[in-house]
């Protein structure tokens, strides 16, 4: 979310005359656009604002703005702890960011804008986006009304708001006209989309972005499993586009924890969901979030959680230690589990998936898959050096969004341009986070990936 509002945040100052540039030492501003879902994102971005005092010392005409989550949580308290800092603008004030750069560049003012706004912002079509990206987020919803216990972003982003599904459609076809190929929708909660404004459910949606020609893939990002409808379960089923991932955040396998963070669902039917969606689309890769530690969490509620895993056999899952947020419920919950504790269920949960990250990847060996050429690297490529020639790699994904890198002997020396082609490979090796393949039809490379373990097929 904070990737697409970054870019409308470049939308919206390029007709100030303002550019990107390729260093912070390059820049007359330098907006920091922030995350507070957790305390170590919170404490990144200060210590990355921290660093910026400098570059202000040396360059007084610098202007820089702090936006997103932070800023909206920490308001002026942030113009009054840095000095240097002259702008400060919540989740909601994107459009209003011009006028206040305008400004603080001819008075030199300072301003804090955390001002929510009860509708939603729409920038208008046409306004330059960057060519060239062959995968590009959308956002379709702002903010959640789901109030989980441990969650600051109901208190950061505001009140959940859909945008019209005329607007969403068109800016994807805008998209594919610059070249963009696969769409990635974005909400908290992508099942309530548009349920509140009377506009129509997700799964319409999903069929109206569907009939775009030109689009290649669509993905979304998040589904609640209280709102997993079996009409969007079905989706996967009917929309050739639409990929076979989803990702399910389940947060606990322990009833009682997940009563306590206001989820809503049980252990029960989220494995029912789970079932469902594999019975309706046998190979669909499924992967979650898991919060270990939350106040109360018993060695009990967490073998709840270890069980789950082993019952799902997620594809991959992002793992967190709870951290307390200023607003959130649980803050106040009595309970908290001591550092420690936390740091060992988080190990024993990454021990654990390492396994069924394995299983699954494993299973692609041998297999073709269709994978959507996204980027290339000529400085990691495992062939680079070895039997004196220096190649190109090719990363892409596949439907099921697992990474698969390969190298294409017909572009070695980087003259062709595999960016956005549509190619089948057939998978050879399995790591940890990605998968290696050979194109269909092009000869073996020799194998060697730095920094990744490989498994035994
Ligand atoms: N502590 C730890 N993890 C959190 N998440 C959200 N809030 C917290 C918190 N206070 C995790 C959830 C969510 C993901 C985006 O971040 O797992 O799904
Ligand atoms: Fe936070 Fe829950 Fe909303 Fe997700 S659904 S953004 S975890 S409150």
């Amino acid at each position: 979310m904070n990737v697409y509002d970054s870019e409308q945040i470049s939308r919206v100052l390029t007709p100030l005359g303002y550019e990107i540039t390729p260093s912070p030492g390059a820049a007359d501003l330098i907006i920091v656009n922030t995350c507070a879902i957790r305390g170590k994102a919170e404490q990144k971005a200060f210590s990355f604002i921290g660093r910026l005092a400098g570059l202000k010392r040396k360059k007084p005409d610098l202007i820089i703005g702090v936006g997103g989550c932070v800023a909206q949580q920490e308001g002026r308290k942030i113009l009054e702890k840095m000095r240097y800092i002259d702008l400060v603008f919540g989740t909601q004030a994107l459009n209003r960011l011009p006028g206040h750069v305008k400004d603080i560049a001819t008075r030199r003012c300072r301003i804090a804008d955390i001002e929510m706004a009860p509708e939603i912002i729409e920038f208008p079509p046409g306004a330059p986006i960057v060519n060239g990206n062959i995968t590009r987020f959308v956002t379709i919803m702002r903010g959640c009304d789901n109030y989980c216990a441990y969650c600051v972003v109901p208190f950061v982003r505001g009140r959940e708001i859909s945008r019209e599904p005329e607007n969403i459609i068109n800016e994807i076809k805008g998209l594919v006209k610059t070249g963009v190929q696969e769409v990635t929708l974005l909400g908290q909660n992508v099942n309530s989309y548009g349920k509140k404004e009377g506009l129509c459910s997700f799964s319409a949606l999903l069929k109206l972005v569907n009939k775009i020609e030109g689009l290649f893939r669509i993905r979304f990002t998040t589904s609640h499993p209280k709102d997993l409808s079996d009409e969007l379960i079905f989706a996967f089923r009917d929309l050739e586009k639409l990929c076979s991932h989803i990702h399910l955040p389940v947060q606990s396998g322990s009833n009682s924890v997940l009563k306590r963070m206001n989820r809503k669902y049980t252990k029960e039917l989220y494995l029912d969901r789970i079932d469902k969606l594999r019975k309706v689309s046998p190979d669909i890769a499924i992967t979650s979030d898991i919060i270990v530690g939350f106040p109360g969490e018993t060695d009990k509620d967490f073998a709840e959680t270890l069980d789950l895993v082993r019952k799902v056999e997620f594809d991959s899952l992002f793992t967190f230690e709870y951290s307390d947020r200023t607003n959130a419920p649980a803050a106040h919950f009595s309970g908290k589990i001591p550092d420690k504790e936390k740091n060992e269920r988080l190990r024993m949960l990454l021990e654990l998936q390492k396994y069924y990250n394995a299983k699954r990847n494993l299973a692609l060996v041998g297999t073709t898959e269709l994978i959507l050429v996204d980027g290339f690297s000529k400085k990691q490529s495992p062939v680079n050096g070895q039997n004196g020639f220096s190649g190109v790699q090719w990363t892409g994904r596949t439907s099921t969004n697992k990474i698969v890198n390969f190298v294409d002997a017909n572009t070695l020396s980087g003259d062709d341009n595999l960016m956005g082609n549509r190619i089948d490979v057939i998978i050879e090796k399995a790591f940890s986070h990605s998968l290696w393949g050979r194109p269909v039809n092009v000869k073996p490379m020799p194998l060697r990936v730095k920094g990744e373990e490989s498994y035994a097929a």
